[in-house]
């Protein structure tokens, strides 16, 4: 049940510092060991590019996860929207390995692509939340996300716990190939990092709730902004507003606004710059946002600590940067919730939509 939450969403939220903890324990050792299938990390090996496969939120953890993949296992990843796949193949490298991101494992885009992997007798791995799940039974290899049954229709542990599934492949991959950022990279010690920076991000859902009450209880559209992993998780973050609340929001990439987009930004439109601790980007958002502001809109600022400035609105907890969309993405979702639920909407059930897609 809920118990005293309003709202699964609200809950599934709450219990992803537990959703990441609980990761470490399904994937380590006590001695803190990779515990990832030895089958699967040499299938990997044998390949030369890695497709993944998915729909929705699952298509953007699987953005989230694409740089700490390709840096760790120093394979070149793909990505695939399922239901765009099912037609004809593409031209694929020489050794596919197909990777199905499925929260339910029964997203009927996805297996439609799953079965033409098979047809091809290409090797696949599923990563779900839901054991025994059709995408989980013909697929190849299976990683659990061990988040626990999500209800809410939009998907919110699954995204995470998707992207730190994902990190214990990756690692895994990466020491048996000798990388050494593999071994530099302490996922036991940086995702209990991730579990303290959620934590101290669901203290600031007051702070969020204002931003809300200021911003978003009349708007009809929102712009989400940030550039390379701020960018995916702009995506996501755009996709759960618009799920729930019925405000059109867009994720976009934020050098990109200028070159037609920035058009739609009148006086008062929320654009919410997303600003992780990268250097090389962080100052390129903010000239980004100040474009947006000389146009009338009402910026908001979630930014990594590192990055941060004393007068941003929101922020995160510096986390290692594979991980960033994880931590980032979290006022995110408090802040689709927060007009969802201001606006006396059915945050749970949103119009038109169903928690499992089983039809193309
Ligand atoms: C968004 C949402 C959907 C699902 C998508 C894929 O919050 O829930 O976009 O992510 O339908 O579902 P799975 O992951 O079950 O394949």
């Amino acid at each position: 049940g809920k118990g005293t939450y309003p709202f699964y969403m609200l809950k599934e939220i709450d219990e992803q510092p537990t959703v990441m903890r609980k990761l470490i324990s399904t994937y380590t050792d006590e001695n803190g060991k990779m515990k990832v299938d030895p089958d699967i990390v040499k299938a990997i090996q044998a390949s030369d590019r890695l497709y993944i496969i998915a729909a929705g939120t699952s298509y953007n953890a699987g953005f989230g996860a694409k740089a700490m993949l390709e840096a760790l296992t120093n394979t070149p990843v793909e990505l695939g929207v399922a239901s765009e796949w099912g037609y004809d193949m593409p031209l694929l490298s020489k050794n596919p390995f197909f990777i199905f991101l499925s929260q339910s494992g029964e997203t009927a885009d996805s297996r439609q692509v799953l079965v033409k992997v098979n047809e091809l007798s290409l090797p696949s791995l599923t990563v779900t939340n839901v054991p025994g799940s059709t995408l989980s039974r013909e697929a190849t290899y299976t990683m659990l996300i061990g988040a626990g049954p999500e209800i809410a229709v939009a998907s919110t542990k699954a995204y995470t716990g998707q992207i730190a599934t994902l990190a214990f492949l990756a690692k895994a991959v990466g020491e048996a190939q000798e990388n050494p950022l593999a071994f530099e990279f302490d996922l036991v010690k940086e995702l209990s990092l991730v579990a303290q920076s959620i934590e101290a991000t669901l203290s600031e859902k007051e702070k969020i709730a204002a931003i809300v009450k200021k911003n978003f209880l009349t708007t009809r559209n929102a712009f989400y902004i940030g550039r390379k992993q701020d960018y995916f998780v702009a995506m996501e973050a755009s996709l759960k507003l618009k799920e729930i609340s019925y405000v059109q929001c867009e994720g976009f990439a934020a050098g990109e606004l200028k070159h037609g987009t920035i058009s739609l930004i009148e006086k008062g439109t929320p654009v919410i710059a997303l600003i992780s601790n990268n250097e090389k980007v962080a100052l390129h958002t903010r000239g980004n946002v100040m474009e947006t502001v000389a146009r009338g809109a009402a910026a908001i600022v979630i930014a990594e600590e590192g990055a941060a400035r004393p007068e941003d609105d929101i922020v995160v907890n510096a986390v290692h940067p594979y991980l960033s969309a994880i931590s980032m993405v979290i006022p995110t979702q408090l802040l689709a919730y927060e007009t969802s639920f201001q606006r006396g909407l059915d945050v749970d059930k949103p119009r038109n939509l169903a928690k499992a897609v089983t039809v193309e």
